[in-house]
């Protein structure tokens, strides 16, 4: 179906995919452009988008991400297009030597980004600062540096992005929740809002991440679209520690899937693990089984921050690997973000099979941030009909499941505990 630019659009969601969505329909000439948010407040706390860091990396075993990343970047870099969200600091992979990575490696080097095998721990300890001590997993484990990577201030990136949908003429509205779809003969004509209103579009876009499952719980994504928690930490430094450490790369080792990054301008220094997360489900009344539904600071206040006992002492100890020195101090915060997993890892950009006016923007499988700048292209090709056929299969919300993640395997899903979260004592050294 060919869509018109004068066309209503909703898009429900104001993170990453819909935020570059909405920027990239305007960019195309869609005229009636809105998103929304049900938080007050945006970017949304609770939402993926919406942190301090996420990684930028090119590191990818499939070599169509590799390709879109280095897009991204391209894109990131250039201060006039989107602001000074992104920090070349450069990525350190390790665990070189796993399927995963060893591909990746070759895929940057294939699309010649400033990559450099680590040999041996002198040319390691160049790829850091003189006064950091880094720890013995680098005697262990092999790695490569990519001086093209580094990270996003997340937050930043998507409170810019929005300011450029306004300015194209797009409405970004915070505080509407919707709950449900408005539909006649089959076809989406609108969305239901927790207060009882309706709002009639041509088309809407769910870009909802990893509330989609829950929120719309006809569309049987469960499976496809799993909100998996992952524990984020973070340790605040001092100001002196904050100075040796600012000039550090990301590092992210697929052995482990942990990954830290360089201080914050506010000396703030994030990790976390890239891993299968955890499920909470829930059985609500008018579906047919339990989905998976984020706990966050949202639905649960600051219970919803609270992350498991056992992967703040197993952070610890990743920490203690890499530097041996900030193994030592107190975690300052915890999070539990939420991935919208697919089980391949691919993202679900497609119209509704049966419904042409329902398009889902999902699955960010825990690294969809990086793609801010280019996302939306693909959703405004599929919605335009543009999308190359390999690509339309790839994204497709019905594909089979073939492949798994390589890039956390091994690492299970497992059940949300709430009675084992941790508590102020867990977060000592
Ligand atoms: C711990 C963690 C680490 C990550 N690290 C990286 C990384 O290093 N690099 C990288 O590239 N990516 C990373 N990612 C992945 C990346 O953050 C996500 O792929 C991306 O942010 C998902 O964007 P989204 O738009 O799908 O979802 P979100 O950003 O979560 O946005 C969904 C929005 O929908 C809104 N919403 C939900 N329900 C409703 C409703 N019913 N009505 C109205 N609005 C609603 C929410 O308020 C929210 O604003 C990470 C994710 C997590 C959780
Ligand atoms: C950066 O973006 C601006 C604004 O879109 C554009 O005019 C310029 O050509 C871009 N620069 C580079 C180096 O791509």
């Amino acid at each position: 179906m060919t869509r018109k630019k004068e066309e209503k659009i909703l898009i429900v969601g104001a993170g990453c995919f819909g935020i570059s969505t909405a920027y990239h329909l305007l960019t195309r000439g869609f005229s009636d452009v809105t998103v929304l948010d049900r938080s007050n407040v945006l970017p949304a706390p609770d939402a993926a988008s919406c942190d301090i860091n996420k990684i930028v990396r090119s590191a990818y075993h499939d070599v169509f991400y590799a390709r879109l990343a280095r897009d991204a970047i391209s894109l990131w870099k250039n201060n006039s297009e989107w602001g000074n969200a992104y920090h070349e600091s450069g990525v350190v992979v390790l665990g070189a030597d796993t399927v995963y990575a060893k591909t990746a490696l070759l895929n940057e080097i294939n699309l010649g980004a400033r990559v450099k095998t680590l040999d041996d721990i002198d040319m390691v300890k160049d790829a850091f600062p003189s006064g950091v001590h880094i720890g013995h997993i680098f005697d262990q484990e092999r790695c490569y540096f990519n001086k093209d990577g580094g990270w996003a201030a997340a937050s930043e990136g998507i409170a810019y992005a929005m300011s450029k949908v306004k300015d194209l003429g797009g409405k970004v509205i915070p505080g509407i929740q919707i709950k449900g779809l408005t539909k006649v003969d089959g076809v989406t004509t609108g969305v239901h809002c927790e207060d009882g209103k309706t709002i009639a579009a041509d088309l809407v876009i769910i870009a909802t991440g990893a509330w989609t499952a829950s929120t719309f719980p006809e569309l049987s994504l469960g499976r496809r679209c799993l909100a998996a928690g992952q524990s984020v930490v973070t340790i605040q430094l001092d100001e002196d520690e904050a100075e040796r450490y600012r000039a550090c790369p990301v590092v992210l080792d697929f052995t482990t899937g942990f990954y830290i990054f360089p201080p914050t301008r506010e000396s703030v220094v994030k990790m976390a693990r890239h891993i299968g997360g955890y499920v909470n489900l829930i059985h609500n009344e008018d579906a047919k089984e339990a989905i998976s539904t984020p706990r966050t600071v949202h639905s649960h206040g600051a219970g919803g921050l609270l992350v498991p006992k056992a992967d703040v002492k197993v952070l610890r100890e990743c920490l203690q690997n890499i530097y041996p020195a900030l193994a030592k101090k107190p975690f300052s915060s915890t999070r539990m973000c939420w991935y919208t997993d697919s089980p391949d890892s691919d993202w679900i950009i497609d119209v509704h099979p049966t419904d042409p006016s329902l398009v889902i923007a999902t699955s960010g499988s825990g690294h969809g941030y990086k793609f801010l700048p280019v996302l939306g292209k693909l959703v405004v090709d599929r919605i335009e009909n543009t999308m190359e056929l390999e690509l339309q299969k790839k994204f497709a919300i019905n594909r089979p499941l073939g492949h798994i993640d390589l890039s956390r395997e091994g690492r299970q899903v497992q059940t949300l505990n709430v009675d084992g979260l941790c508590t102020a004592e867990d977060l000592l050294p």
